[in-house]
């Protein structure tokens, strides 16, 4: 079992700034750790999250690996930039960050370089209005069907990941999941399966695996 990354050295004013590791956070930890063996035979050069928060997911990530791979990440909260660096550190984990939203500011240097892509999106559905902070709200407000963000980054999926890559995208009952599979069999070809999924409180959160 890989132990959760020590994020001892965050404190609870990080946690205004930034979002707290929570059950969706953890099912994703679930679904790399469930896939430790093919993660480690696919010998990934580059992984990539987008919008890290604390970094766990990442530093988690580069855990399960064993091994250097780059491991990027992104996100438009600067502070989340930050800390994502230094729970990198704080872990032994080497991690480069990029403010940006999504991944406007890599494209299309990384075109379909990205062997394992996560995302534990906002989802929350929310006014629109709510959608396009830069601070702790762009952690949950997902606007119209909590698919407005996630909406942006379906269309780059094909042109993100390598030939071998493998997408982690967290999502919930309200985002409809299968209707985001379909679209992205009819518009993208590329297949999917739910790998996990589980009940949190009131939501229930899926983990979509998605691949060529
Ligand atoms: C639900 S939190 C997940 C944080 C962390 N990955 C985790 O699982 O605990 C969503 C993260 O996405 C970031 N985010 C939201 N919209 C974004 C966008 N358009 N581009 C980049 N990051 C974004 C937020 O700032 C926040 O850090």
């Amino acid at each position: 079992m890989i132990p959760t990354p020590d994020l001892s050295h965050l404190t609870s004013e990080d946690y205004e700034k930034v979002y707290e590791p929570a059950e969706d956070t953890f099912l994703l930890l679930d679904a790399l750790e469930q896939d430790q063996q093919q993660l480690q035979s696919l010998q990934p050069s580059i992984c990539l999250e987008i919008g890290s928060g604390s970094g766990c997911v990442t530093t988690f990530l580069a855990k399960v690996l064993h091994q250097p791979a780059l491991c990027l990440t992104t996100d438009l909260n600067h502070h989340a930039c930050q800390i994502t660096k230094r729970t990198g550190m704080q872990n032994g984990v080497a991690i480069d960050t990029v403010r940006t939203n999504l991944v406007d500011a890599i494209m299309p240097r990384l075109k379909q370089k990205i062997d394992v892509l996560c995302f534990n999106p906002p989802y929350v559905v929310t006014p629109t209005e709510e959608v396009g902070s830069v601070g702790i709200e762009a952690s949950w407000a997902g606007g119209v069907d909590g698919r407005e963000v996630i909406d942006q980054l379906l269309p780059l999926i094909s042109d993100l990941l390598s030939p071998k890559g493998i997408f982690y995208l967290l999502l919930i009952h309200e985002n409809r999941p299968l209707e985001v599979m379909k679209m992205l069999k009819e518009q993208q070809g590329l297949s999917s399966h739910i790998a996990l999924e589980r009940r949190a409180g009131r939501e229930r959160q899926y983990i979509v695996k998605i691949y060529r």
